[in-house]
């Protein structure tokens, strides 16, 4: 662990926790569970603690110099998920549809899982809270990475709403919370398949 990370250790217990709390109720013990964007893998990891379920972490890029251990991670091309239909009970997209180019991957993501879809996003309420959002999202993601595609795709809760309509997706619960203590809205979605 680098002193960098053991520093930020306690930011990212409270960002991990303030995530889990809002779809902690919709997993049950010994469900599988996939994460597509897995990043780092430590939100995963503070998951399989709290509930002892297995998760598959997927993503496009390694991180190795961040990477927990204890999550494996599947590396793809970032469109097609290389697992079959309905192989996991759950699969998560944790701050990870804003950064694809389309809805390819929701679809994806749809069709691995076998009923349920936890989906975590930045939203906005209007143009001025969109432009803070893509200045902090380049600020955030790049201090981590120089690879990682910002397409800055952000929705309003309303577009989500749309989305998950079309997809056939039903929301079970949808809660607005502050992943950390920023002037920034997060948007959890517990969703499942009709
Ligand atoms: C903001 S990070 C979120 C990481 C982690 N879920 C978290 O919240 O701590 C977005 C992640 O999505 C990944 N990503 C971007 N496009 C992707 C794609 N098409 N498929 C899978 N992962 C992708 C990035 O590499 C990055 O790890």
């Amino acid at each position: 662990m680098t002193l960098l990370t053991r520093l930020a250790k306690p930011i990212r217990n409270y960002r991990a926790n303030q995530i889990i709390d809002t779809f902690r109720f919709f997993i049950q013990p010994n469900e599988s569970m996939l994460s597509v964007g897995d990043g780092d893998g430590y939100v995963s990891m503070r998951i399989k603690e709290k509930t002892g379920i297995e998760i598959q972490g997927l993503d496009i890029l390694p991180y190795q110099e961040y990477r927990v251990k204890g999550v494996p991670l599947t590396l793809y091309d970032g469109k097609n998920i290389p697992f079959p239909d309905k192989s996991f009970d759950i699969t998560t997209g944790i701050f990870l549809l804003h950064h694809c180019e389309d809805d390819t991957i929701l679809k994806e993501m749809i069709r691995v899982s076998r009923k349920k879809l936890i989906i975590v996003e930045d939203v906005f309420n209007n143009s001025l809270e969109q432009l803070g959002l893509r200045v902090f999202d380049c600020v955030e993601n790049r201090t981590f990475s120089s690879e990682m595609p910002i397409p800055h795709n952000f929705r309003n809760l309303k577009q989500w709403k749309k989305i998950f309509k079309l997809f056939d997706l039903k929301i079970i619960r949808s809660t607005q919370f502050r992943a950390l203590p920023l002037p920034v809205r997060n948007q959890s979605f517990c969703l499942i398949k009709k």
